[in-house]
């Protein structure tokens, strides 16, 4: 049965108090997830137990760390429903993935008069790249508007995509709004006019299960911190053809069959795109992420975080002076708020002194701010830690700070 208790208690940082000798309610898991016990084993095991670099040395511990090292590239093979192991790239996350993609697979293609589509609710990491892309080719950003609830508006789409279009890049899960946009469809449409599709699944990956076959999207990036495993590492998923085609992400060593001074040869794949020493440590932890995440089941962290979002959105919807923003038809783990006359920094500096961790800003989605109208929200996020007390809590905060501002 899932227990959000038991599964608090493999977090070590909940077993400290924060500064004010408070118990840390922690609701910024869209910005990163705390580390379970054995993530942190995992990767303190390497270091102490087996340090050496991968895929070159032919002797103890090299041979055992390369195994750790590839033996999470099945996981995360399995894990995304990835066709082989070829399809899946380490990076350093999912900001990392989609500069690869800006760089190795559309710039060399993009001319004036192509278009890129993207999503007015997305995160800077999916949209400036993508800006800058079409400002030094001369090609033009389009972009998905969003419709009153805050879902992405479908017919728009439709009739933004034409024989121009190169390629739809689309989040999951909009980090600042929750709202879960429609893969399967979007994907088709874009192939259906010749365009490929990077999905930006940095906030699906830790709430439900990815299968990029069904999506049959050609791209798809993420980042195991916040799926409960160590920051600088991420992982790339691109259809084989396409990652065979591509020329190498970056060049160096380890991705070469053989170099001489007239030129050189690439490795086969994943190889061709992992240029230099990978994050093994990482790559380690995520394996360990992955391994943890399967212990309690993706459906049933989905399952909790849903609930608990729904939880919350009727406990704020009765206080009054609370906007919440957006009312989309499928939202998934976080909720964006305002209370009238209060900053968000001051309402996150008033939860933060009662030891509960929100965050306020425009969480690097100033496009949508812009959208809303607003320069900031308050924006509270759940993992499988959080409880329904810890949603009571916030609302006693949420009426405390409104009256103190009133
Ligand atoms: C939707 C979305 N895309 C991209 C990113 C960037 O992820 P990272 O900073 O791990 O590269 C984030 C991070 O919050 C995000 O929420």
């Amino acid at each position: 049965m899932f227990d959000p208790i038991a599964i608090k208690s493999q977090f070590p940082i909940f077993k400290k108090k924060t500064p004010n000798g408070v118990d840390l309610i922690y609701l910024d898991n869209a910005a990163t997830t705390q580390k379970p016990q054995q993530v942190i084993d995992a990767i303190t095991d390497y270091y102490s137990g087996y340090n050496a670099n991968v895929g070159r040395g032919t002797y103890w511990p090299a041979t055992k760390a390369t195994g750790a090292f590839e033996a999470t590239r099945t996981k995360v093979k399995d894990f995304i429903n990835a066709n082989s192991l070829k399809e899946v790239i380490f990076t350093s996350g999912t900001t990392d993935g989609i500069n690869k993609v800006v760089n190795a697979y559309l710039m060399p293609q993009l001319k004036p008069g192509d278009e890129v589509i993207v999503t007015e609710m997305e995160h800077h990491g999916n949209f400036v790249p993508w800006q800058q892309a079409c400002i030094k080719q001369g090609a033009s950003l389009k972009m998905i508007p969003l419709t009153e609830t805050g879902d992405l508006d479908y017919g728009a789409y439709d009739d933004l995509l034409n024989e121009n279009t190169q390629l739809v890049a689309i989040s999951a899960i909009s980090n600042a709004l929750g709202v879960k946009n429609n893969l399967e469809y979007l994907t088709n449409k874009a192939h259906a006019v010749g365009a490929k599709v990077m999905v930006d699944a940095a906030q699906l990956v830790t709430h439900e299960k990815i299968d990029v076959q069904a999506i049959g999207c050609d791209f798809l990036c993420f980042s195991a911190h916040k799926l409960f495993g160590p920051t600088g590492v991420g992982v790339l998923f691109g259809k084989e053809e396409l990652l065979s085609e591509m020329p190498p992400l970056s060049f160096g060593g380890g991705m070469v069959k053989r170099v001489t001074l007239e030129g050189t040869s690439f490795a086969d794949l994943p190889a061709k795109h992992e240029a230099g020493t990978s994050n093994i440590s990482g790559v380690i932890g995520l394996g360990a992420a992955i391994d943890f995440v399967n212990s309690i089941g993706i459906e049933a962290i989905h399952t909790h975080t849903r609930a608990l979002t729904d939880y919350a959105i009727e406990k704020f919807s009765h206080i009054e002076e609370i906007t919440i923003f957006g009312n989309p038809k499928d939202r998934t783990s976080l909720v964006s708020l305002a209370v009238e006359k209060a900053h968000p920094h001051d309402v996150s500096a008033f939860l933060g002194e009662r030891g509960i961790a929100i965050r306020a800003g425009h969480h690097c989605a100033q496009p949508l701010m812009d959208y809303l109208q607003v320069s900031g929200t308050c924006r509270i996020s759940f993992g499988i830690y959080n409880t329904k007390e810890d949603v009571d809590r916030v609302v006693e905060a949420l009426i405390e700070v409104r009256d103190f501002f009133a």
